[in-house]
C-alpha cells in the first residue's frame, strides 16, 4: 500500500474509491454499513436506501466483493450489522415484521465464500428507549466476524480477560495457572482452542492469560455529540482491532508479526500498551498479564523492517476506527461518501491526536 494513502480518508462512493487500494493490502477491515432503509445520510448514492432488502443485499454484496481484493488473505471482516422493521410488503416483509437485512445478507456472503467465524452480540447497556406495547424492545445488535482461508491472524490474548474463579493451590495459597510456556499457545486460529480440557484435567482454572471473552459483548452505544447520529462506540472497536490488526507487519511480504515462543526475564514487560483503553476497570489486570505474552517476532523469514498492520473502514463515518486505531499503534485508510462527515472525522482524529500529546508530555515530565 502507498505510504501517501495510509491515515487517510478517501472521499467518495465506496464503489468507486476502493479500487484506488492495492490487493492484498489490508490487514483488517471493520466497518458499520448503513443498515437497511434506517436512516438518511444526506448523500447521492448512499446505500441503505434501496427500495428492497434484496436490493441493500446485492449493493453490500458488491462492496463486499471488492473488500476480497484488498483484504490480504490473513485478514479479517469485522460487519456491524442492524435490523429494521418492515413498513411496506413491498420492502421484502410483511409490515411490522423485522427485515431480516443482516441473515440474508450473511446468506449471500457466505455463499460467495466468506467465512462467518462468529456473531457477536453487542448488548446495549444504554438502549434507545422504545414506546412499542406489541413486541419487545430492540437491546442489541450483530458484528460478524469474516475471513477468507483458515489460516488467518487473530491475536485472542490481546483481548482476554481476567478469570472471575481462581483454582486455589491450597498449600501455597494462590490460584493454580499452567507453568509458563505450557499454556494453549493462541497467536494464531490454528491453536485456537487447544489446551483447555487438558488444562481442567490438571487441575487448572483456565488459560494463564486469562479467559477468551465470547461472543456477547456488553457495552453502551456511542455518546458522541457531533453531527454524526451513528457512529460506533470506541469500545466494539477495540477487541476488533486488537485481535484483528497485527501490530506489526513485514514491510516486505506483508505478513503478521506474532508473539509467542519462549520468553526471557529481560524480555518481560517490553512491549507495554501505549495507552490504557477506556473500560480500565477491566483492563487494568488484563494489561499486566498481556505484558508477560513474550516479545513481537516475524512471522516470515523476510528480514526486513517492519511498519503497523493497517485497518480500512470502508464507511468511515465520523471516524471512530482511526480514533481506535491511532491510540493502539494501527495505521488506517478510511472512505466516506459525505464529505462534511470526513471533514468532521479529520477534526476528532486531530483533536485525538493533541489529546494525546498533552497527556505523554504531563506524564514525562511527572516522571522526570
Ligand atoms: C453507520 S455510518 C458509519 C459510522 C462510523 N462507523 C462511525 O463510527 O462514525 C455509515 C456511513 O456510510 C456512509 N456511506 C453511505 N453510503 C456510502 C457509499 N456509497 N460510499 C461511502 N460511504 C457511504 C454514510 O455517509 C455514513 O457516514
Amino acid at each position: 500500500m502507498s505510504p501517501r494513502l495510509r491515515n487517510r480518508i478517501l472521499v467518495g462512493d465506496v464503489r468507486e474509491r476502493l479500487r484506488e487500494l492495492a490487493d492484498a493490502s489490508v490487514d483488517c477491515v471493520i466497518t458499520s454499513p448503513p443498515y437497511f432503509q434506517l436512516r438518511d445520510f444526506g448523500m447521492a448514492g448512499q446505500l441503505g436506501l434501496e427500495p428492497t432488502v434484496g436490493d441493500w443485499v446485492e449493493e453490500l454484496r458488491v462492496v463486499l466483493g471488492g473488500l476480497i481484493r484488498v483484504l490480504k488473505p490473513t485478514g479479517s471482516l469485522w460487519l456491524n450489522l442492524g435490523d429494521t422493521y418492515s413498513r411496506h410488503h413491498r420492502s421484502g416483509a410483511p409490515p411490522k415484521s423485522l427485515v431480516l437485512a443482516p441473515e440474508r445478507l450473511l446468506l449471500a456472503l457466505a455463499a460467495d465464500g466468506w467465512i462467518v467465524r462468529n456473531k457477536l452480540i453487542w448488548a446495549k447497556t444504554n438502549p434507545m428507549p422504545s414506546s412499542v406495547a406489541d413486541r419487545l424492545s430492540g437491546t442489541y445488535d450483530v458484528v460478524y466476524l469474516l475471513v477468507r482461508s483458515g489460516r488467518y491472524h487473530f491475536d485472542l490474548d490481546a483481548i482476554r480477560l481476567p478469570h472471575r474463579s481462581h483454582r486455589t493451590d491450597r498449600r501455597a495459597g494462590r490460584p493454580v495457572y499452567p507453568p509458563p510456556g505450557q499454556g494453549a499457545p493462541s497467536w494464531d486460529s490454528d491453536h485456537g482452542n487447544q489446551g483447555l480440557a487438558a488444562l481442567h484435567a490438571r487441575g487448572q482454572v483456565g488459560h494463564r492469560l486469562g479467559k477468551n471473552p465470547g461472543d456477547v459483548w456488553q457495552i453502551p452505544a456511542a455518546n458522541y455529540r457531533g453531527a454524526h447520529f451513528a457512529t460506533f462506540p470506541e469500545a466494539l472497536v477495540e477487541r476488533p482491532l486488537l485481535a484483528g490488526c497485527p501490530e506489526r507487519v513485514c514491510r516486505r511480504c506483508g505478513r503478521p508479526y506474532k508473539r509467542g515462543g519462549r520468553v526471557s526475564r529481560s524480555q518481560l514487560g517490553a512491549s507495554p500498551p501505549r495507552r490504557a483503553p477506556r473500560d480500565v476497570h477491566r483492563f487494568k489486570h488484563h494489561y499486566r498479564v498481556i505484558r508477560t505474552r513474550g516479545p513481537l517476532r516475524p512471522g516470515c523469514s523476510c528480514r526486513a523492517a517492519s511498519q503497523p498492520g493497517l485497518v480500512l473502514d470502508p464507511f468511515f463515518g465520523a471516524g471512530t476506527v482511526a480514533l481506535v486505531a491511532a491510540q493502539h499503534g494501527r495505521d488506517w485508510i478510511g472512505i466516506e461518501l459525505n464529505p462534511d462527515f470526513a471533514r468532521l472525522a479529520n477534526e476528532r482524529i486531530a483533536n485525538a491526536r493533541t489529546d494525546r500529546a498533552t497527556t505523554q508530555a504531563s506524564s514525562e515530565r511527572q516522571a522526570a
